[in-house]
């Protein structure tokens, strides 16, 4: 059992995958050597690094880059700055690092979206775009206001404990949208009926998306990357585990979180 096993099982399992030029790969490390314990994380922190290797953990999956380069290339941040850091504690460890991104996206039931849906507790499914990252879903008619706070109630237990909103306060919704990561949701969704998309901010800036939709009349919740995406992580864990029963499999998250100042 190693970790180049996990990759093929994985991307053999995804027919949306480019197997060529997807960026599932192992990033350090050899893929060939037997693994026992696995680490999972949505981003892989100094300190999550760090964590995998003080619990003798001999793979780390990780969802999103190591060295802040979406292709990891040789160069860059690998060899300066914390980057180094990395790279130093990563050669010392043997820790083989792998990255599970473009298969678990999509995954249905148990993939990025579909958790992501569930743990806000949208599970009225009402319609999806061609490439399944954006999903559209139906709640009881309420003001945006007060979605927004259901939802900061929600992300609060990841880390996140207030939420971003543009939009009327008092404007009725009730067809919420939500994306994969930085995808969207965009005026696809808006076309089918959405009244508010909840978004990363990754993949929502102000001006080039978030003002343009609420010109469009729609409210937008923006959260942060991770928050979006880390139930998706502990699902992939579960499903490492329950894939392979002679495998110890644990999810971390150690990266950094936002947190929110208000004003007295
Ligand atoms: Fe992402």
């Amino acid at each position: 059992m190693n970790t180049q096993d996990i990759l093929d099982h994985m991307i053999s399992n995804s027919s949306w995958v480019n197997p060529e030029k997807t960026v599932d790969t192992i990033k350090y490390g050899d893929g060939k050597k037997a693994i026992k314990k696995v680490a999972v994380c949505w981003y892989p922190s100094i300190k999550t690094i760090q964590s995998a290797i003080d619990t003798k953990c001999d793979l780390l999956i990780t969802h999103e880059p190591t060295w802040w380069d979406h292709f990891d290339n040789p160069g860059g941040w690998r060899e300066k700055g914390p980057g180094l850091k990395k790279t130093h504690l990563l050669e010392a460890s043997g820790l083989v690092v792998a990255r599970l991104h473009d298969t678990w996206d999509n995954w249905p039931q148990i993939g990025i979206r579909d958790t992501f849906a569930k743990g806000l507790g949208l599970d009225t499914f009402l319609a999806e775009d061609k490439t399944r990252w954006h999903g559209m879903y139906e709640i009881p008619e309420q003001t945006l206001s007060s979605f927004a706070k259901y939802v900061a109630r929600k992300v609060t237990p990841l880390g996140q404990d207030a939420v971003q909103v543009i939009g009327d306060p008092y404007m009725i919704v009730h067809r919420p949208s939500i994306g994969v990561g930085c995808g969207g949701p965009h005026e696809d969704m808006i076309e089918l009926g959405s009244d508010v998309l909840i978004m990363c901010f990754d993949g929502a800036s102000y001006w080039s998306a978030r003002e343009r939709f609420a010109e469009q009349g729609v409210g937008v919740i923006t959260l942060e990357h991770g928050t979006t995406e880390m139930w998706g992580m502990e699902s992939m864990a579960d499903y490492i585990q329950n894939t392979w029963l002679e495998l110890d499999v644990h999810y971390l998250d150690k990266h950094w979180k936002a947190w929110h100042a208000n004003a007295d």
